[in-house]
């Protein structure tokens, strides 16, 4: 076993960046701060993980990506990605790695796509067979075939992010690093780029970090979420568990034979009705608790129909969170 499985593939300890940014403040006059981007992080990824980084706006996520790929020299603590500390040795990585930042292209404006590929094929030296069958793939699979001889900069923003995902793949990196790679893009082109990368994880082994305000993109491709704010890492852990830590409610909603004032249960001072709509009414209650004993007593004492039980929105439960990190 070598020494990345046993430690992490990506490894991150007290990372710091820290900007030192000029603001004017009048007429000849400026002002020296320091942004602390990212706080002392600290996280390992093992080979394989897709792992999610979320946060509010400004919360450091770009930043460590940059930090990530070699862009960035960090100002503090040690970094490494499959050994290798990305800014001191930024080709060498480069060859082992793939990124997209969804807000700008790594591709060349002018050029078709077909173009941009057989350059991308040159610069990383990929193996003829390989090349073809990565491109083969990345057609099919992103539906790239009508777009390879169109320029880029006549691609729309859907079109073009799914041409820049295949330019991040064609040399197989080991890891790749997603800045929303969901961002601008419809329905349809969501769900296929989602199956993509769930299929490229699954089959390849590729490590997936990605970055995303689309809670969707996270449900439903990473096992694990890190929430990051004001360059600290809040939460590492399961998407589940973000309920717990956010405390959030889950939602009863019942419906009564007929309309009557609002349900109270006076043993369960926890549970609040929140909503009353002619015979339905809906009751929030901590999602810590059981549901059980709620609606036995509410069948007990009241002239119930039906019921189901709503579970807590993650985007809610995540909107607290950045919330209550904000009033630290
Ligand atoms: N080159 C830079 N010079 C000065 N400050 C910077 C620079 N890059 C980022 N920052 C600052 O660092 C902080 C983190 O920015 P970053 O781009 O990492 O946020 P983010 O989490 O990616 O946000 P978003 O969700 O908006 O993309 C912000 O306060 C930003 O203004
Ligand atoms: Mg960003």
């Amino acid at each position: 076993m070598d020494a990345e499985t046993t430690t992490g593939f990506i490894e991150l300890d007290d990372v710091e960046k820290v900007f030192d940014v000029r603001r004017k403040t009048g007429f000849m006059r400026g002002e020296r701060h320091r942004v602390r981007a990212v706080d002392s992080i600290s996280f390992r990824v093992a080979r394989g993980e897709m792992v999610g980084y979320i946060g509010p706006n400004g919360a450091g996520k770009s930043t460590t990506i940059k930090m990530l790929t070699g862009i960035l020299t960090p100002s503090g603590g040690r970094l490494r990605v499959a050994g290798i500390d990305p800014s001191r040795e930024r080709t060498r990585l480069a060859h082992r790695i793939g990124v997209v930042f969804g807000q700008r292209t790594t591709l060349w404006w002018d050029l078709p796509l077909r173009d941009s590929y057989r350059l991308m094929h040159r610069m990383y030296r990929i193996p003829d067979a390989r090349y073809r069958e990565n491109l083969d793939r990345c057609v099919e699979l992103l539906d790239l075939g009508e777009l390879l001889d169109v320029p880029v900069r006549q691609l729309s923003l859907g079109q073009r992010m799914r041409g820049d995902i295949a330019a991040a793949l064609l040399h197989d990196p080991e890891v790749l690093y997603l800045d929303e790679p969901t961002i601008g893009l419809d329905v349809v082109s969501k769900s296929r780029v989602r199956g993509f990368l769930r299929d490229l994880n699954a089959e390849r082994g590729t490590t997936v970090l990605l970055t995303t305000h689309d809670l969707t993109d996270i449900e439903q491709l990473c096992k694990r979420v890190m929430v990051i704010d004001h360059g600290r890492l809040m939460y590492d852990g399961a998407l589940a568990g973000l309920h717990e830590v956010g405390e959030s409610e889950r939602t009863l909603v019942v419906d009564l034979e007929r309309q009557l004032p609002p349900i109270r249960l006076e043993s369960a001072p926890s549970v609040r009705t929140v909503k009353v709509e002619g015979p339905r009414q809906w009751l929030a209650f901590p999602a810590s608790e059981s549901a059980a004993p709620l609606v036995a007593r509410i069948a007990a004492d009241y002239p119930l129909v039906d019921l189901s039980v709503r579970e807590p929105d993650i985007e809610a439960v995540i909107a607290k969170m950045y919330e209550s990190a904000t009033g630290m």
